[in-house]
């Protein structure tokens, strides 16, 4: 990690046009220039197809900001430093001028030939655009030269390799930073603080006294307009193969020696060799996929998958899945790491629940009932913490035990998704620090996992599609998932934090 580089860059926005960068980049980089997280010696180019003059492009920029902040003290000093320029993205001749832009502005600014290229655009142009950065010049620079990449990686292995053998034409491992944007995200980050700072959960953090983890993301939206994209990705490669797994390997790795990028990385990576190898047949007792049917949301009727716009009426994509990972390693052997995810389901939170075991002897068991076994979960969106589950005494009681909660709520303002995650990202990218970007090794890892599952889903026609209703918890396949284990999801809606003194 390099804390001290220098921040001094100029950021090429490939995409400037499309809606991450309305919602998300713009209002990060005004956030990062407001509270002096960046320097002042930048400049921003947004590349797009559609001709744009300047002015019309800082003032896209300055609506982005206002409509997501709410804020624009400075603004218009801010947006001075943003340019356009209209591209075609496979024609040397506009990388050429593109090229020319660069130069002016790197002497204009004192940029000290430091350049970030930001793909925040269809993926399928994402190698064509890091080849021509190479062959038409852009990236000879004398400063650093970083390039950002936007998910998906690839669409499975064999793509994602191609990808990667263009990208590293031009950039080598060290100079890709590929986005997961819940690598931003507060508590995710906070998951190797809670396990690595303290004493009392380190030495438990093994098959001995964990029995199982439980990690879910829900959300209440369908798939809105995004059904083109949807229909071939679905919830295995847009949720599972990234994000979910990105939170499996943080919370299954071993202690790096320093928290440098290499050593964080490389404990990651050894979790991705260590997860059991299912395949074939066998994926059917490991992996169950679901696809949401119509049902009622806030009070009003919501459409099922197959009726969404750009969405196959018989389409066998799935809108949800749930998974039992098995970490084939001396901590975490016959642990179950089960994972869920899926659209219009009945809450939007994130939360990891660790379960631990059950005491040897239950001393309280005829006083009352079965002991609760103690659970940490970790809040990670949209209200963020932990919460621990303890037993202590029934007050008044004889000797019955009941459940406590200590919460610690993470005054964080952050909403769901909002700019601050990719404020983060955007922030360890200018100093240099690869950290929470994904290793090339555990994108192919994570493919080869999820490639297998895929090869099984795509040659078998769910004939139950659709099969959970639209604000349900998902299908009932995934709760008997866990019940064959003698296991059951923890309702998640019912575990937010409280006794926090917060709202
Ligand atoms: C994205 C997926 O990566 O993550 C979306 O493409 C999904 O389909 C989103 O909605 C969820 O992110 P968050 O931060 O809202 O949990």
């Amino acid at each position: 990690m390099n804390q001290n580089s220098n921040m001094t860059s100029l950021i090429m926005i490939f995409g400037a046009t499309g809606d991450l960068a309305k919602r998300k980049l713009f209002p990060s980089l005004y956030r990062l220039f407001e509270s002096k997280r960046l320097s002042e010696k930048f400049a921003v180019i947004g590349v797009a197809r559609r001709p744009l003059s300047n002015d019309e492009f800082q003032a896209s920029v300055k609506e982005s900001i206002q409509s997501a902040l709410k804020k624009d003290e400075n603004i218009d000093e801010f947006a001075s430093h943003f340019y356009y320029h209209s591209h075609d993205v496979t024609d040397s001749g506009s990388y050429q001028s593109l090229k020319k832009l660069a130069n002016e502005l790197d002497g204009h600014y004192g940029l000290e030939g430091n350049r970030i290229f930001y793909l925040a655009m269809a993926p399928e142009f994402f190698g064509t655009i890091a080849l021509h950065l190479k062959s038409d010049g852009l990236t000879d620079v004398s400063g650093f030269k970083r390039l950002v990449i936007e998910k998906p990686f690839g669409h499975n292995l064999e793509s994602a390799k191609e990808l990667n053998r263009q990208i590293t034409t031009a950039f080598s491992e060290d100079e890709v930073y590929r986005i997961d944007h819940y690598l931003g995200k507060e508590m995710v980050r906070n998951i190797e603080v809670i396990r690595f700072a303290n004493a009392i959960f380190e030495p438990l953090w093994n098959n001995r006294y964990i029995s199982n983890i439980q990690i879910t993301s829900s959300e209440t939206l369908g798939v809105e307009e995004r059904g083109r994209y949807y229909e071939k990705s679905g919830a295995l490669r847009d949720m599972v193969q990234n994000h979910m797994m990105q939170m499996v390997s943080l919370l299954a790795m071993e202690p790096p020696i320093k928290l440098t990028t290499d050593d964080v990385r490389a404990e990651k990576v050894r979790v991705f060799r260590s997860i059991r190898a299912v395949e074939g047949e066998k994926i059917n007792d490991y992996f169950i996929r679901g696809q949401y049917a119509e049902g009622i949301m806030d009070g009003s009727e919501v459409p099922k998958y197959r009726d969404e716009p750009m969405v196959d009426k018989e389409s066998n994509t799935e809108t949800f899945v749930a998974g039992k990972i098995m970490i084939d390693n001396f901590r975490w052997a016959g642990v179950p790491f089960y994972i869920r995810t899926g659209k219009r389901m009945e809450a939007k939170t994130t939360k990891i629940v660790v379960q631990f075991k059950d005491i040897p002897m239950n001393l309280y068991y005829q006083t009352e009932k079965v002991l609760n076994p103690n659970l940490l979960v970790i809040h990670i969106q949209p209200e963020e913490g932990i919460t621990l589950h303890l037993n202590v005494k029934k007050e008044g009681g004889h000797l019955d035990a009941t459940e406590v909660k200590l919460s610690y709520a993470n005054t964080g303002v952050n909403g769901m998704n909002t700019p601050e995650g990719y404020e983060k990202l955007l922030f360890d990218c200018l100093r240099g620090d690869a950290t929470n970007f994904t290793h090339w090794e555990e994108v192919a890892l994570s493919w080869n996992m999820v490639d297998k599952i895929s090869a099984v889903w795509e040659k078998t026609k769910e004939e139950n599609f659709p099969n959970y209703a639209s604000g349900s918890m998902g299908p009932k396949a995934a709760d008997e998932l866990l019940e064959k284990d003698g296991f059951f999801w923890w309702p998640v809606t019912d575990l937010d934090v409280d006794n926090c003194g917060c709202d």
